[in-house]
């Protein structure tokens, strides 16, 4: 995959470039990162970045001609290094965006490039975002200070469905959200801590019983912390004997 990144901070990087899981798949090439300052595409003495809104407020804007020029910049050099021709889109990381979930993470990883705008100060200028921006993606209903971390942990999301990026491809597909439904509890060594044990199936080397068992706990971890999940969902048959049976379980424990 290939990434423009258009910054006005672009050593903050370093933190998916050189490090854990993103950091390998830059190192094997799986992810091309390139940077783009605005303040390099400047041309006063001062190298302005910023600028005030016009009517008055509180509050600057990111300066629009170096903007546009980094947003093109970014465009061409990604564009060329695709090999199925089809054109860089350009995405503004930012709080009115459509919230990022992880069937978009999973579709979003697809593509082969595309061009990531870190706003920062109070944004940009609507022209730009109208004649410039494809798409906006947003963390959440929350204001966070730059576009770069929303960057980052979009970049770092998408690793997870490069093929090759992970030691075992498997384990995407099993995190939280990827089939709708929460992860299952996990338990490693020791067997036993202060009295309390890994639940026995675990060790009974019973593939099918394994199954069974994480399926209706992960069912069960959705129905008690996000049953807002489960209400978009159409659950198959087996699904629902298990939520009913955690149901059950739950009830008698709590009784
Ligand atoms: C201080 S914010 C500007 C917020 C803007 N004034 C507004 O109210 O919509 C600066 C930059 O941080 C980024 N940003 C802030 N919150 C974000 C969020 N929830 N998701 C993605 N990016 C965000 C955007 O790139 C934005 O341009």
């Amino acid at each position: 995959m290939q990434l423009g990144i258009v910054t006005l901070f672009p050593e903050m990087f370093a933190a998916v470039t050189d490090h854990g899981i993103s950091g390998r798949a830059v190192r094997l090439g799986l992810m091309n990162l390139e940077l783009f300052n605005p303040r390099d595409y400047t041309t006063d003495k001062h190298r302005t970045v910023d600028d005030k809104p016009f009517g008055g407020g509180p509050g600057m804007l990111m300066k629009t001609e170096p903007l546009i020029a980094s947003i093109t910049a970014a465009r061409e050099a990604v564009s060329q290094k695709q090999t199925i021709g089809e054109k860089a889109r350009v995405i503004y990381l930012s709080p009115q965006g459509q919230t990022l979930k992880q069937g978009s993470i999973i579709d979003l990883a697809k593509r082969e490039s595309m061009v990531l705008l870190c706003g920062r100060y109070q944004g940009i200028d609507n022209r730009v975002l109208e004649n410039e921006i494809d798409e906006e993606w947003s963390l959440g209903d929350f204001i966070i200070s730059g576009g770069e971390l929303a960057a980052m942990i979009l970049i770092d999301a998408m690793t997870r469905f490069q093929p090759g990026a992970l030691g075992d491809e498997g384990s995407a597909l099993e995190d939280s959200f990827s089939n709708g439904l929460l992860h299952s509890p996990e338990y490693t060594r020791p067997q036993s801590i202060d009295g309390s044990d890994v639940p026995k199936v675990l060790l009974s080397g019973d593939h099918e019983a394994i199954r069974k068992w994480r399926l209706k706990q992960s069912l069960g971890a959705t129905w008690l912390k996000r049953p807002d999940l489960l209400e978009s969902m159409s659950l198959e048959i087996e699904q629902e004997e298990l939520l009913e049976q955690f149901k059950q379980d739950h009830g008698r424990f709590k009784a």
